[in-house]
């Protein structure tokens, strides 16, 4: 199965991506994370994004394609992949559709998570991270089992994202508005979008996406 989820920042695409690749044994991509790893090792790549990033700005197209591309050429995605956070404009599409055909993997279906953007702010601002595995919570919404213990891997030690600070979040957000909207039409016309309310509880948003899922088989 070939996927790819898109949404907002804070739609839950990075929440609802680690129920989906669990139950269906896909990787999953995401743009977003192989450019904090990159930046975390301070790569030539990692050092060019952090200044589009840091500024809630999208990286540019050149760069992000070409990682998507080598990425989907691992034979680890001969048997699906999961895709989060890329396509984020038109370019960014075509370049996808065109790497996909050639390659033999093009998209199955699209799940655009849809989430009024009033309360993104807030979803963004209560963020927190495992600094070991990466598994998200928030402070209202989803905290750990045990306070301060990750649920995944049981370590004790969390970060925020340096782009979740409210004036970052806010251009994001700004950019994110602009550049997702046309993308919605392009995948309606391609006849594979499918839209789930992101605006409830995590595990309601999981149990439509698996009707979807599920219904693809
Ligand atoms: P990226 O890492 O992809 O960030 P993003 O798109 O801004 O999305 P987020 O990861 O912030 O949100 P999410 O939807 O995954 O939400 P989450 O599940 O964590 O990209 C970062 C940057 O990299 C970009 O700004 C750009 O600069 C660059 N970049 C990446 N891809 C690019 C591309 N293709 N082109 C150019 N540049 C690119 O949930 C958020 C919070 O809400 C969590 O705390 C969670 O616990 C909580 N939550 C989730 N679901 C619910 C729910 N249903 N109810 C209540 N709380 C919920
Ligand atoms: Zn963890």
């Amino acid at each position: 199965m070939n996927l790819l989820l898109m949404g907002l920042p804070g739609a839950g695409k990075g929440t609802q991506a680690e129920f989906i690749v669990q139950k269906y044994g896909i990787p999953h991509i995401s743009t977003g994370d192989i450019f904090r790893a990159a930046m975390k090792n301070k790569t030539p790549m990692g050092v060019k994004a952090q200044q589009y990033i840091d500024k809630g700005e999208l990286v540019p197209d050149d760069v992000t394609c070409g990682i998507v591309e080598d990425r989907l050429k691992q034979p680890d995605t001969d048997k699906g992949y999961l895709l989060d956070g890329f396509p984020r404009n038109i370019d960014q599409a075509k370049s996808l559709e065109d790497m996909t055909r050639k390659m033999g993997k093009e998209l199955d279906a699209v799940i655009n998570i849809e989430v009024d953007p009033k309360v993104l702010v807030d979803r963004l601002s209560g963020r927190f991270i495992c600094k070991n595995c990466g598994a998200t919570y928030h402070k209202l919404y989803k905290k750990p089992i045990v306070d301060g213990t990750c649920d995944v891997c049981g370590a004790h030690v969390f970060y925020q994202r340096s782009d979740d600070k409210p004036e970052t979040v806010k251009n994001r957000l700004k950019v994110n508005e602009k550049s997702n909207a046309p993308l919605i039409d392009f995948y309606k016309d391609r006849g594979i979008l499918h839209s789930v309310d992101g605006d409830r509880d995590i595990a309601d948003v999981s149990k439509d996406i698996d009707k979807i899922l599920s219904n693809l088989n």
